[in-house]
């Protein structure tokens, strides 16, 4: 049977090179990095190297990229240490966060006493800018805000004006976090000139391995850890590095921003004829921006099906069957938890609430594959009408 991954947004394959660079840091460079002898120095000379040349991919300063477990850490090292160190007693974020960001700030909210914002969307799923500037404008001296928006939504594949929103957070005193997991390693991202305060990423959303990510952290800002013990990370993050890991990110970064343009060339033009396809299903809809190829991102597409949501479930199932693998991005059509809080965040305002699937593309994928899913994905549809 034909297997068919298309669930790039969740995780994505290791390239062979990064293995490759894995299985020798783990083969020979079992030192702790933070030893003084000459096992624990060549491991640190790995891990100090890989800082360096991560951060120069984001043109940023070596000690701006602490390394953590992925984004998740990433989010909450951040959240936690600007209500706890800068004083932050305003979180502006949307409804339309990962949940890394989204239950850190409602835990904030609720242990601390934090004011909790959302920014509201614009009728095509996009971050509206006005309210932002309309909250920004409210917040009265001394309040301290942070805003946090993701660059690239993780479900419908919404790109955020990034640049804007700093200079527009800047332009109020507010700090700017950024949730990057879905954009490091797919779209260029300049620290140095984007006015921007911290960031974060993920290995394993850029063909890089699971368990490994970093927080990007401007240079005097104030922060502290949140996992505290050694003094690794320049005290930091606490605990011994994952040298083999760090040392496959940023094997994998160099191989994502060394081909960017044709990777991103190649991916972009299956998705455009897997949209093509789907849009000669009756009935389907397209959920948030992902169709428009100039404010969506490369990788994804989320779609809505004319299926009733008693078989939305059961079609999952069948393409799994069929030995394709995409993720359910099924709103709750009743309130229960099992649905896409984005997803519901969209149908407030007017998007039809429908059974969705979400497609992930990658460099792995071929168009062979995506003719093989849409023709898969009709017949199912057809099944369950
Ligand atoms: C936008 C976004 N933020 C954060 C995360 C969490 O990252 P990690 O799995 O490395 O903890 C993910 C992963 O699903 C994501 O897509």
């Amino acid at each position: 049977m034909q297997k068919v991954y298309l669930d790039n947004a969740a995780t994505t394959a290791l390239r062979p090179e990064v293995v490759s660079v894995m299985t020798e840091v783990l083969s020979h460079e079992f030192g702790n990095p933070s030893s003084t002898h000459q096992f624990g120095q060549a491991s640190k000379s790995i891990l100090e190297r890989c800082r360096k040349e991560i951060a120069k991919r984001f043109n940023a300063v070596p000690g701006e990229i602490i390394f953590t477990s992925g984004g998740t850490e990433a989010d909450n090292l951040i959240f936690h240490s600007a209500v706890s160190d800068l004083g932050v007693t305003t979180i502006i974020t949307s409804p339309i966060e990962h949940h890394a960001v989204l239950h850190t700030a409602e835990a904030l909210a609720q242990k601390h006493g934090i004011n909790l914002e959302l920014v509201g969307l614009t009728d095509t799923g996009a971050i509206d800018l006005d309210h932002l500037e309309q909250l920004l404008s409210e917040q009265k001296e001394p309040t301290k805000v942070l805003v946090s928006l993701m660059h690239i939504n993780n479900e419908i594949g919404s790109i955020l004006p990034i640049e804007q929103v700093a200079l527009l957070c800047k332009s109020f005193g507010a700090y700017f976090h950024s949730d990057t997991v879905q954009s490091a390693g797919h779209y260029p991202l300049d620290f140095a000139a984007l006015p921007i305060d911290f960031a974060v990423a993920a290995a394993h959303k850029f063909h890089g391995p699971k368990g490994v990510g970093f927080a990007f952290i401007r240079k005097n800002s104030g922060l502290n850890p949140i996992i505290l013990g050694g003094g690794q990370e320049r005290g930091m993050r606490a605990g011994t590095e994952p040298v083999y890991a760090i040392a496959g990110m940023a094997k994998a970064l160099e191989m994502a921003y060394d081909n960017l343009t044709q990777e991103h060339d190649y991916v972009r033009q299956l998705k455009v004829r897997f949209i093509d396809g789907l849009r000669k299903i009756p009935g389907i809809r397209f959920n948030g921006p992902c169709c428009d190829l100039s404010k969506s991102t490369y990788t994804l597409v989320n779609v809505g099906l004319p299926i009733s949501p008693e078989k939305a479930g059961l079609l999952l199932f069948q393409l799994d069957l069929k030995g394709i693998a995409c993720s359910q991005g099924s709103a709750c059509q009743s309130g229960s938890s099992g649905g896409s809080h984005v997803l519901t965040a969209l149908a407030d305002i007017g998007f039809p609430l429908m059974p969705s699937l979400r497609f992930s593309f990658s460099i792995y994928n071929t168009a062979q594959e995506v003719d093989y899913v849409l023709e898969a994905l009709a017949e199912c549809i057809k099944g369950a009408n």
